[in-house]
C-alpha cells in the first residue's frame, strides 16, 4: 500500500508521526477530525491527519478518517484531489500535500475557467459515486496558482452503496444536490438573484437548507433587532 510514497519507509513516517503528535511538533493545521501535519524531508512533502482524543471524541475522529481512507479509494485517479498513499497504522491518514491556498484566502485570477474546473471536479467524483456534501467549508477548496481547483476533507462524504440500499440511495441523491448548491453559492458569492440561465439547473435548496437558511436570517434578524434598541 505505501510502496509508492515517495521513497519515505513506512516505519520511517510511523515513528515521525508518532513523534511529532507526542511533542506537538509539525502541525500544519488544527482541524475537526484531529490535527493535520506536514512531513517535509529533502523536497518531499506529505500530509498527515492524525485523529486525536480518547473516548467516544476519539473513536469517532478515528471511524471518519477510516471513512475518509474509503472515500480516497473510490476516487483515485479523479483529478484534483490529492493521492491517498493508505492509512498508516490503521489509523493515520497520509496524502499528497497540495501547495495550494484555502479558496477563502486565494486570489481567483480567472473565475470562469476555476468555476468551470470545479464543476466537472463535483461531477468526476459523482460519476465515481462519492457525493462530497462539505464544499461550503471555507478550508475544504484549494486553489492552485490562482486558476485550479483542488477538493480535500472528505470525512463526511456519502459513497453510494451497490444494490438495493434506499437509505444509502435517498442520502446520497441529497448530498449530490449539496454538492451542486454549494457550487453555486461559491460561485455567485451567495447572489442567488445573479444566477445565470444556464447555471440554473444546478441550484435545487433541499429542504434541510431551507430550514437552516431560515433559522440563519432568523438569527441575524434577532441580532439586528437588538443592536437597533442598545
Ligand atoms: N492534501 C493537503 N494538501 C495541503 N493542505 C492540506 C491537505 N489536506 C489538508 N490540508 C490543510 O489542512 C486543513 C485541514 O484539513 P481537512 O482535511 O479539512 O481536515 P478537517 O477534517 O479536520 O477539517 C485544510 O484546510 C488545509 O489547509
Ligand atoms: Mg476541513
Amino acid at each position: 500500500m505505501f510502496r509508492d510514497m515517495n521513497n519515505i519507509a513506512e516505519n520511517e513516517l510511523l515513528e515521525w508521526i508518532k513523534r511529532s503528535i507526542k511533542t506537538r511538533t509539525n502541525i500544519f493545521s488544527c482541524g475537526y477530525q484531529g490535527n493535520v501535519y506536514l512531513y517535509e524531508d529533502k523536497g518531499r512533502r506529505l500530509i498527515i491527519k492524525a485523529p486525536v482524543g480518547w473516548g467516544l471524541g476519539g473513536i469517532i475522529r478515528r471511524a471518519m478518517l477510516r471513512h475518509e481512507h474509503r472515500v480516497y479509494s473510490r476516487i483515485s485517479g479523479v483529478t484534483g484531489v490529492p493521492h491517498c498513499y493508505g492509512l498508516l497504522d490503521g489509523r493515520y491518514l497520509v496524502l499528497e500535500f497540495i501547495d495550494a491556498i484555502p479558496r477563502y484566502r486565494a486570489r481567483i485570477t480567472d473565475r470562469d475557467v476555476f468555476f468551470k474546473a470545479l464543476l466537472k471536479l463535483i461531477k468526476d467524483l459523482h460519476k465515481s459515486g462519492v457525493a462530497h456534501t462539505d464544499l461550503k467549508k471555507k478550508d475544504n477548496l484549494l486553489v492552485v496558482e490562482g486558476r485550479t481547483p483542488f477538493v480535500i476533507d472528505f470525512g463526511v462524504a456519502v459513497i453510494r452503496k451497490s444494490g438495493f440500499a434506499p437509505v444509502n440511495r435517498y442520502l446520497y441523491n441529497l448530498a449530490l444536490k449539496f454538492d451542486f448548491n454549494a457550487w453555486i453559492k461559491l460561485k455567485y458569492d451567495g447572489r442567488y438573484e445573479d444566477i445565470l440561465e444556464q447555471d440554473r439547473e444546478y441550484f435545487n435548496r433541499t429542504v434541510i437548507e431551507k430550514v437552516s437558511r431560515l433559522i440563519k436570517d432568523t438569527y441575524l434578524d434577532i441580532k439586528k433587532a437588538l443592536k437597533g434598541k442598545r
